[in-house]
Formats: structure tokens, sequence, C-alpha cells
């Protein structure tokens, strides 16, 4: 699998983890080019069914990352999110999909570095793992 570069969808926070893949961004930290950022406005409102449909849709890793506890804007959204994705986590092998690829993380704002470091970190696992090939199921 030398060759294979994995997709990575991550659903990040308005508020922290957007800000800093920007700041990553800006400051020119390398990390994978094959990721797609999507704004979410706190990893409270990243249904499940979303996580799924990307995994289906190609997605060889998926990250959500958010406001660490206690600074989520909306109170309690990103303590919403940690429960969902342990449900998740126990759910995705009926997809035929690794739990190892999903990944939720706090980075805040600054974190411009840990940003870069985590999604470095998600391409390496997801390139030992291969491809992913979830099953074929309607969502
Ligand atoms: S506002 Fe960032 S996780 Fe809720």
């Amino acid at each position: 699998m030398r060759d294979f570069e994995p997709f990575i969808i991550a659903f990040v926070c308005n508020w922290c983890t957007y800000t800093a893949a920007d700041l990553a961004g800006t400051s020119r930290l390398s990390y994978p080019p094959n990721t797609r950022l999507i704004r979410v406005m706190c990893t409270g409102m990243v249904d499940p069914q979303y996580v799924i449909k990307a995994f289906m849709d190609g997605a060889d890793a998926v990250l959500v990352s958010g406001c660490h506890p206690g600074d989520c804007h909306y109170i309690n959204g990103n303590f919403k999110a940690r429960r969902r994705i342990r449900l998740l986590k126990e759910i995705l092998p009926r997809f035929g999909v690794a739990p190892e690829r999903l990944r939720l993380t706090w980075i805040g704002a600054s974190d411009g570095i840990q940003f870069a470091q985590t999604m470095r970190e998600l391409a390496d696992q997801a390139r030992e793992l291969g491809p992913s090939r979830p099953l074929e199921m309607a969502v």
C-alpha cells in the first residue's frame, strides 16, 4: 500500500479546530492533502449519519474535532459528540468499517501544530489499515 493516500473527512468546530486548521495553513505546517474539512458550528451537531455517510462515500478516516471540555460555545455539544462517537465506534464494524478509522479530538484555536500532527497521525493509521471498504448499505 505504498502509493495509497487516504482520503480523510474532518468535521471541525467553527470556534476552535477550524481556526487551528487555518492557523496550521497560515503557519505553513504540512498535513495530508487529501483532507476535506467540513466546518460545523459545534461538534454536537455532527449527526452519526454524517459520519456513516462519509465512510460510505469513500472516506478512509474521519475526524470529529471540537472545543476542549468546558469550552464548548453551546455548553455541552462536545459531550454529546463524545457519546455519539463512542456509540459509532461500536456500530461501525457492522458497516465493515474499523472503529480506529474514526477519531474524536479536542483541538483549541491556537493549536495549529496539534491539528497538523493529528491529521498526519490519522493518515498514517489509515495507511496502515489500507483503503476502507465499507459494506453496501443504504444510509
Ligand atoms: S462549540 Fe466547539 S465543540 Fe461545541
